[in-house]
């Protein structure tokens, strides 16, 4: 291809990619997001970034979570540095105290409390392990996605953890709706060579934000994580895998497993789902949180870690495959770096033009 050619194609390529969120685009404010885990919440205030804002999460005494932007307006003090006294948090440096609603009531150095003297709060609310705040301006017009199988744990197992990417949310939300990449990536992991070409459905709904993936590998063999936790090692398998966007902050992926030779409804189920929680720290920064459950071999707590740590040692070829790219992106000055899609990109291409109108109309 001769150079004026390949101009064109950049130029066409970076048009393209302007309709498309990326690590410049700003956030979806107007969401719930998850701040924490719930055992991660406690009298003792946690400091998290999110969305770019410093926060402040503590239990109160109710039981409930109080949430506030986690710098004073005196001297910016993080007021997760100060003193739980009940429902309220008095600043480390000059005593400002501050109620769940981030109003001031008192400063001890003056009787007045000056107008003004007031944080931002967040609504929080907790679902199951999930601790979810809403970072937008107005208050919240709808209740948190709510995922049934991660509170009724009943007939499921679970195990979950927090990760931590140095990358763009947006690559990860594309990475989940990317299946190709386990033959690559996962290579020693999850992933099998013929998993790539394997056929698949996507559904792709702008109107709602639903983009789902669902990919059928039959015949396959099962790698270790799961042929010797479902009993179906050395065997001719099918693995079948969805893999659904929920929300900017919350993805979810299903797969089940059986043995070719009998038919799938003679079988027992086999079957696991994988929260996988999306929380933006900053523009190349992001919390992971993981929680995964599965259907079959359930007292069996060796299974447990021995799947954990096989999961976790696949989601974190994940971040470092991101984490380098990300790294790679700063080599270029923002938005040249020109992508070139491949067929398969059709849903993480309709998510990300859909989360750029989200971000910026
Ligand atoms: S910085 Fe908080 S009271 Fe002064
Ligand atoms: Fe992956």
């Amino acid at each position: 291809m001769d150079q004026p050619l390949m101009d064109r194609v950049r130029e066409a390529a970076l048009r393209l990619q302007g309709e498309l969120a990326d690590e410049r685009t700003p956030f979806v404010y107007d969401e719930w997001y998850v701040a924490a885990f719930d055992h991660e919440v406690t009298r003792t205030p946690l400091a998290r970034r999110i969305l770019g804002v410093p926060v402040m999460l503590l239990r109160r005494t109710d039981g409930g979570v109080m949430a506030l932007e986690d710098r004073c307006p005196h001297r910016s003090m993080p007021l997760s540095l100060g003193t739980v006294d009940g429902d309220h948090i008095v600043c480390g440096y000059h005593g400002a105290r501050f109620g769940c609603d981030g109003g001031c009531s008192s400063v001890p150095s003056q009787t007045v409390v000056p107008p003004g003297a007031r944080v931002r709060s967040f609504a929080a609310e907790q679902l199951g392990p999930l601790v979810w705040i809403w970072m937008g301006a107005t208050p919240p017009d709808r209740e948190p996605p709510h995922l049934p199988w991660i509170s009724d744990t009943e007939g499921w197992r679970a195990s979950r953890e927090r990760l931590y990417l140095r990358s763009s949310y947006v690559r990860l939300h594309e990475n989940l709706l990317d299946l190709t990449h386990l033959s690559f990536l996962h290579a020693r992991t999850f992933g099998t060579p013929d998993y790539a070409s394997a056929p698949y459905e996507s559904k792709i709904d702008a109107a709602t934000g639903h983009f789902s993936l669902l990919r059928r590998v039959v015949p396959t063999r099962l790698p270790p994580v799961w042929a010797k936790p479902t009993g179906l090692e050395g065997v001719d398998a099918a693995r079948i895998t969805s893999s659904t966007f929920h929300s900017p902050a919350l993805h979810e992926v299903h797969a089940r497993f059986h043995a070719c030779a009998i038919p799938e409804d003679e079988q027992p189920s086999r079957a696991i789902r994988t929260a996988h929680i999306v929380t933006p720290e900053t523009a190349t920064s992001t919390h992971y949180f993981i929680h995964h459950g599965r259907n079959f071999a359930l007292e069996d707590g060796e299974i447990t870690e021995f799947m954990h740590g096989q999961l976790l040692a696949a989601f974190q070829e994940d971040i470092d495959g991101l984490e380098a790219i990300e790294r790679n992106l700063a080599n270029y000055p923002p938005g040249t770096a020109h992508e070139i899609s491949f067929r398969a990109d059709g849903p993480s291409l309709a998510m990300r033009r859909w989360l750029k109108k989200r971000a910026v109309g």
